[in-house]
């Protein structure tokens, strides 16, 4: 017994080391590619903090600003908070926001690291993918694009029966194109910081303590119009997010793991080896997860959407409406024609940070990452734990779609494959190895616990003989 267990061990050791070698080899075969992504990673980490241009500075000050809020109370970092990721610190769903504090939104409230790289929303060309950047195959990209030739009539671009993606864009419905677009969602939404219109806002601007610094940087013209000076604010709260390195530290013990300074865990090897096991987790083909061929790191989302059919939250207070469902892509929040086939998708987020987060996907729903990693496999597999029964008995599967639009879950990636009675893609150990690889993308990391030198052999005979 003791032995089995041992040869186990071995084993797994084993495996991980192979698989680290493996893993840091995958974006070239020679040795020297290994040790380029090793040396991009180091860069990374030691790289020296640029100090914020005047234009982010003053980014900084709107986004602590709660006099921008009717309230008086709320500012970005009220649910947007800097020591938890940029994404909220309670375990709220929804954030609750208005003039009294007590609206509740739609949605919960993603993170704002590792944003920077976003491309802006657009319906690109199946074609034009980069065969370099060797993106794994998606059953689901393929049916989404048959769905799409068929329909007659594409109002939301020109590209009529052409198989195009949508992709990036701010929001979990990217309807935000870039950065700057989105600041104004927060600002003037009424369950958010609520401000009655866009005059009022640039008065709020003009009397603000950093006033000044607002016409130094734009102009003295900054407070002549809304169309104007909000624009400027807009831009400043982008340069903000896009400059400050606490927004993008890419200093996760993943990122030292890629630099070749810590190795990971057996568990935490495993954990990766099954979320890119296009049979286990599958979870890289859209949380892609190897450095780009610019060498630049992962950032675990390919910014495309997917119909995942999160369980409605009955807490919800829009929800008490049998009729309301937000279903992304294609509306209520996107105000444009979406298509049949752009209903119930949602933005795939980062998982950078992710284990830091109190709820997860776009509702809320789900309240630990455990349940989050379990929701994948036992979807089709469980049913039953995930959806509520109808008064007659049956399972309101995807009850968060209208019955029209349930043909776009996506039934066809790994680990959605599976069905009913089947055993799920990753069995109870291996979701939690998993979630323990997870909590390797956690920013601010500090290699403490790993001994070198002088350290190494007096630590070293403690540590194995405990
Ligand atoms: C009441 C809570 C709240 C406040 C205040 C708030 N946000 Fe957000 N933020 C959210 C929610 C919820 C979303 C997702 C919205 C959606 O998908 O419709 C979001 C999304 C974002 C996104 C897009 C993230 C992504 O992954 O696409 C950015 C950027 C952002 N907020 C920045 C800001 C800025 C800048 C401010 C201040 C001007 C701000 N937020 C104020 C709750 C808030
Ligand atoms: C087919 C594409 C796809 C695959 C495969 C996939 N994901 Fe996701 N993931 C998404 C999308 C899209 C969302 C957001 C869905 C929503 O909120 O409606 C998401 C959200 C998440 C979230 C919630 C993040 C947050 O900020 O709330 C976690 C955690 C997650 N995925 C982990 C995984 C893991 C672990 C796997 C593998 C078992 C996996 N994903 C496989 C597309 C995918």
């Amino acid at each position: 017994m003791r032995l089995t267990l041992l040869l186990a061990a071995i084993l797994i050791a084993g495996a991980g080391v192979f698989a680290q070698t493996q893993f840091l080899a995958a974006r070239g075969s020679s040795a020297s590619a290994t040790s380029a992504v090793q040396h991009a990673a180091a860069a990374r980490l030691d790289a020296p903090a640029i100090p914020l241009s005047p234009m982010a500075q003053l980014g900084r000050e709107i986004f602590f600003d709660p006099r921008l809020s009717e309230s008086g109370r709320m500012s970005c970092a009220s649910c947007h908070d800097p020591g938890n990721a940029y994404a909220p610190a309670n375990s709220l769903a929804t954030q609750l926001g208005g003039t009294k504090l007590r609206q509740q939104g739609i949605r919960a409230t993603p993170t704002l690291t590792y944003l920077e790289r976003t491309p802006r929303f657009m319906l690109r060309l199946d074609t034009a993918f980069d065969p370099d950047e060797a993106r794994p195959a998606k059953a689901s990209r393929i049916a989404a694009i048959a769905n799409a030739n068929t329909r007659a009539t594409d109002p939301l671009n020109a590209l009529q029966g052409q198989p195009v993606v949508p992709e990036g864009g701010m929001d979990w419905d990217g309807r935000a194109v870039v950065l700057a677009d989105q600041a104004e969602g927060p600002l003037l939404d009424p369950r958010e910081m609520a401000n009655k219109d866009r005059q009022k806002l640039l008065a709020k601007l003009a009397g603000a303590p950093y006033a000044n610094e607002l016409v130094a940087v734009f102009g003295p013209a900054v407070f002549k119009s809304p169309a104007t000076g909000l624009a400027d604010a807009y831009l400043a709260l982008a340069r903000f997010q896009m400059e400050d390195r606490s927004f993008h530290p890419y200093n996760s013990k993943f990122d030292f793991y890629l630099a070749g300074r810590v190795q990971l865990t057996a568990e935490e090897m495993h954990g990766l080896i099954l979320f890119d096991d296009p049979h286990k987790g599958n979870c890289a083909a859209c949380h892609l997860d190897k450095p780009n061929k610019n060498r630049l790191a992962p950032v675990f989302t390919d910014y495309e959407f997917e119909a995942l059919a999160l369980p409605r939250n009955r807490q919800l207070t829009a929800n008490r409406n049998a009729h309301f469902f937000d279903e992304g892509l294609c509306g209520p929040l996107r105000k444009d024609p979406g298509r049949d086939s752009d209903c119930g998708l949602f933005k795939t987020p980062t998982l950078r940070n992710v284990a830091i987060r109190h709820v997860f996907f776009h509702n809320g729903e789900v309240h630990s990452l455990e349940d989050a990693v379990r929701f994948y496999v036992e979807r089709e597999t469980r049913p039953q734990r995930w959806y509520p029964r109808r008064a007659d008995g049956t399972l309101a599967i995807y009850d968060d779609l209208p019955a029209m639009h349930r043909a776009n879950v996506d039934v066809k990636d790994a680990p959605f494959d599976r069905r009913r009675g089947e055993q799920p893609a990753l069995n109870e150990q291996e979701i939690k190895d998993v979630v323990l690889f997870l909590k390797t993308l956690t920013d601010n990391y500090r290699p403490t616990s790993q001994p070198t030198g002088q350290a190494a052999s007096a630590a070293g005979p403690t540590a194995s003989t405990r």
